[in-house]
């Protein structure tokens, strides 16, 4: 059986605070899998719930305090132990040597993994990075200290421009096209870079969330428009 389908407890090695309600949480161990890729958290006697991979090595994620599990992982300390399923899921795969990556939410943190990955390649990578308000902006010092271009969009204009990430890559597919677009947050920011992308004829890999209980295209919770997320995403390709 594949290993990463049995759950393996894991140590808290350290916890770092990002914003108001995300935190990074480093463990004792590292990982063979690549930027996008998924793993299944497990608080016995809890829940089991998907978070996309920040490092492999060692095994980091950034965790927003959202409901009853995040939180429930919010409380433990050091020296604490999760049980890991995974990596499960396509990951993004670097296209052409000039990356554009957009994050919204906690969905900058596969991205990092991906601009370091780029990085050290040599390739050129530009990154926006939203938020609604500047509390809620994540890994912008992290992935302007990696090399990465950054421009920072909020909707309030309490932190960089005021407005959305779509403004700033409307400008940027514009005036100095990129190989390949890179994605991941909501879905209706999702859905308006596909759209932008598409139109400039620049393809994109944009990574989708859903409901996932199994993580391993068995049970059917994250089928959308006739995929199962977790297997055949969450990163999809187009154009
Ligand atoms: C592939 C994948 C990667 C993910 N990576 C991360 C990550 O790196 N960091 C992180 O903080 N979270 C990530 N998530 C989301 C995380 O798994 C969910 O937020 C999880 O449900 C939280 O559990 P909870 O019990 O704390 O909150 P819940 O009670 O499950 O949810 C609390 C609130 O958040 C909303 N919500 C939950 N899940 C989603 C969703 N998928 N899309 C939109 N709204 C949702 C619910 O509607 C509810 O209002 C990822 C999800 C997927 C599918
Ligand atoms: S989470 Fe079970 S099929 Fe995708």
């Amino acid at each position: 059986m594949n290993d990463a389908v049995l759950p393996r407890p894991l140590r808290l090695a350290a916890v770092r605070d990002e914003n108001a309600r995300t935190r990074t949480f480093v463990f004792d161990a590292s990982i063979d899998a690549a930027p996008g890729q998924f793993a299944m958290l497990w608080l016995p006697g809890l829940d089991e719930k998907p978070f996309s991979l920040l490092d492999t090595d060692p095994v980091s994620f950034a965790i927003a305090a959202v409901g009853p599990f995040t939180r429930a992982l919010h409380r433990l300390s050091v020296g604490d132990s999760v049980w890991l399923r995974g990596p499960f899921g396509t990951p993004f795969a670097l296209r052409g040597d000039d990356h554009l990556l957009v994050g919204g939410g906690y969905g900058v943190a596969p991205l990092l993994l991906l601009a370091r990955q780029g990085l050290a390649m040599g390739h050129r990578v530009r990154t926006v990075i939203g938020a609604r308000t500047a509390g809620e902006l994540l890994l912008v010092d992290a992935t302007r200290a990696a090399g990465a271009t950054v421009a920072v969009t909020t909707e309030d204009g309490s932190a960089g421009e005021r407005g959305r990430v779509t403004d700033v890559v409307g400008r940027w597919l514009a005036d100095d096209r990129p190989a390949t677009l890179y994605a991941c947050g909501p879905h209706g920011m999702l859905a308006a870079l596909r759209d932008q992308a598409g139109r400039a004829g620049v393809p994109f890999e944009l990574s989708w969330e859903a409901y996932m209980r199994c993580g391993i295209g068995i049970c059917g919770s994250c089928e959308h428009d006739g995929m199962l997320l977790c297997a055949d995403g969450p990163v999809l390709c187009g154009g």
